[in-house]
């Protein structure tokens, strides 16, 4: 479960209001889009949920975790219930897909032999088995997603947090990121949250929509299509 309560985020440098008053909550297992023009929040909202900053009034609870109270020795183990994938990708470049993907788990503790067990499943589920072995920078665009999306299920997160998942990359493979989140969504029960700008992707598809506007959400609604 995710709650926004008034939450107020402002930027102290420049005095700048990038949230104004925004409350919404998602269930678990939810699918939600956060969509917004460029400046309205969106970013300042993923760094709030994974509590890179705290906001300046409100509050935000994630799965029993208050997140304003949180105290900092708290904050790894918080976010390691979350899988994010970031735009771009935040891959290692030496490593090999495999590496990329067991690295993840190794950092959290995972015993060698379940991480020997489960990335070839991964890598197999996402399509990825045939390029285990390679390094990202051998891999198209739409694969280099498809790792970041592997690895942020490896450590079997509650809540996976995607922004701008589909940026860098052509439409076609933008479709199909967007499948694969929707089948981790539907076959794992896992609260997703994209964060886009696009509305073109978020018109095809039937989900909550919570569209934010100068740091206030304006409409909170299934379906994406304007108002
Ligand atoms: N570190 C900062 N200091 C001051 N102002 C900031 C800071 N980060 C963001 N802002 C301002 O806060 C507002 C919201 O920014 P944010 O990055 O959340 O927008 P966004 O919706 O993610 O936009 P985009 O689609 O362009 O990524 C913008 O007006 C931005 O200029
Ligand atoms: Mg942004």
């Amino acid at each position: 479960m995710i709650e926004f309560k008034n939450v107020r985020s402002i930027y102290k440098r420049n005095n700048h209001v990038a949230l104004d008053d925004v409350s919404f909550r998602i269930e678990d297992g939810e699918f939600v889009f956060i969509v917004g023009h460029s400046g309205a929040g969106k970013t300042t909202m993923t760094k709030l949920l994974l509590r890179e900053m705290v906001p300046t009034s409100g509050s935000i609870t994630v799965n029993n975790y208050n997140l304003k109270k949180m105290p900092k020795f708290k904050v790894a183990k918080y976010r390691r219930s979350l899988g994010v994938v970031f735009q771009d990708f935040k891959l290692f470049p030496q490593k090999t897909v495999y590496e990329n993907v067991a690295f993840a788990m190794q950092v959290v503790g995972t015993p060698k032999a379940l991480i020997a067990r489960r990335v070839p499943a991964i890598l197999k589920s996402m399509g990825l088995i045939d390029k285990a072995k390679n390094i990202p920078e051998e891999l198209s665009g739409g694969e280099q997603q498809r790792v970041a999306i592997a690895r942020a299920i490896a450590n079997t997160p509650d809540i996976i947090i995607a922004d701008e998942p589909t940026g860098n990359i052509d439409p076609q493979m933008a479709a199909e990121i967007m499948e694969l989140l929707v089948w981790i969504n539907q076959k794992f029960g896992k609260t997703v949250v994209v964060v886009t700008h696009a509305e073109n992707l978020v018109n095809t598809y039937q989900n909550r929509v919570i569209r934010l506007d100068h740091g206030k959400v304006t409409s909170d609604r299934v379906g994406g299509m304007f108002e």
